[in-house]
Order: structure tokens, then sequence, then C-alpha cells
């Protein structure tokens, strides 16, 4: 049997971490700091989520860089730093059908001046920085979002 062939069986907390239905999400500090933390998760579970990995924390303005390093040439980028590592955030991993595109979908447009009615986003983001929550934007982001604060625990 070739190394191709042969495949040992991920263990059971592994099963479902190179398919397509979970998304990273983390709700932003101006959500916690406002009490909309238990809200937003509602709205979540209801929407047919479940909840793989959660915790609260709070990031350095270092870390909140690297988390968005791809925008590091944006304008916005400092602003940004400062503001992710202001407040606690409560990242989450989440499992559902085609979870990043129905995720993206429950949240709404980025600006919450663009987002539609019933999103998260035009419930209750502030700005468009302070906007409440982040949602993956795609499958393999999805993966290095959730790595990036639950690595090595048994629930990643
Ligand atoms: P998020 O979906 O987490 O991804 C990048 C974040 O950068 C975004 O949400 C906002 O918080 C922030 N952002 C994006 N565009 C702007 C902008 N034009 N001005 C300020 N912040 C922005």
């Amino acid at each position: 049997m070739s190394d191709s062939e042969y495949s040992l069986p991920l263990p059971p907390n592994q099963k479902h971490s190179m398919t397509t239905n979970r998304t990273f999400t983390m709700i932003k500090p101006d959500a916690v700091v406002a009490g909309n933390s238990g809200a937003i998760i509602k709205m979540i579970e209801e929407a047919g989520f479940r909840i793989v990995a959660i915790k609260k924390t709070q990031l350095t303005t270092d870390r909140a860089g690297q988390f968005y390093a791809v925008h590091s040439e944006r304008p916005f980028y400092n602003d940004l730093r400062t503001y992710m590592s202001s407040g606690s955030i409560i990242p989450m991993i989440l499992e559902k059908d085609n979870a990043v595109a129905d995720f993206r979908k429950l949240i709404g447009a980025t600006n919450p001046a663009q987002a539609e009615e019933g999103t998260i986003r035009k419930l209750y983001a502030k700005s468009i920085e302070a906007n409440a929550i982040h949602g993956s934007d795609s499958d393999e982001n999805a993966q290095i979002e959730g790595s990036f604060f639950f690595a090595g625990t048994d629930e990643f």
C-alpha cells in the first residue's frame, strides 16, 4: 500500500476541520462593552449555527495587527489595531452547512449604513470600524483565523 492510499482516521475533534461547514467569528469590543454579546450569540444560535469553541479574551495591539495583517497597507489599519485591542472580544468557531456564506449573510455588510435590515451589524454596529462582529470571508481564512485563537485546544 502506498502512503497516499493509507490514511489514519482523524481524531473525533478534527473530523470537520477540512470541510466547508465551519466559520470563524469574533464579537468586537464595541458590542461586548455595550452588553450586546448575549443578544448576538442568541441570533447566531437561532440562525442554526452550533458553537464549537468560544472564549472571552483581549488582544494586544500587536496581536490585533497580526490578525488583520492583510489590511496592513490600508489607511484604517492603525486605528483598527488600536480599536480591536481596546477591550474584550469573544472569538468563536461555528458550525453549520454552508457556514461561511450563511454567516456573512447573517452579519450584513461591513458598513452598518449599508447592512440589510435584521442583520447583526444593522442592529448592533456603531460604525464601519466598530462594526460589532467579524466573519471569515472564505473557508481557508476560517481555518486560519480559528487557529489564531484556538489552535492546540480540545475544541479545535
Ligand atoms: P472586518 O469584517 O472584521 O474586517 C476588517 C475590518 O476593518 C472591518 O471589519 C472593520 O472593522 C474595519 N474596516 C473596514 N473598512 C474600514 C474603513 N473604511 N474604515 C475603518 N475601518 C474599516
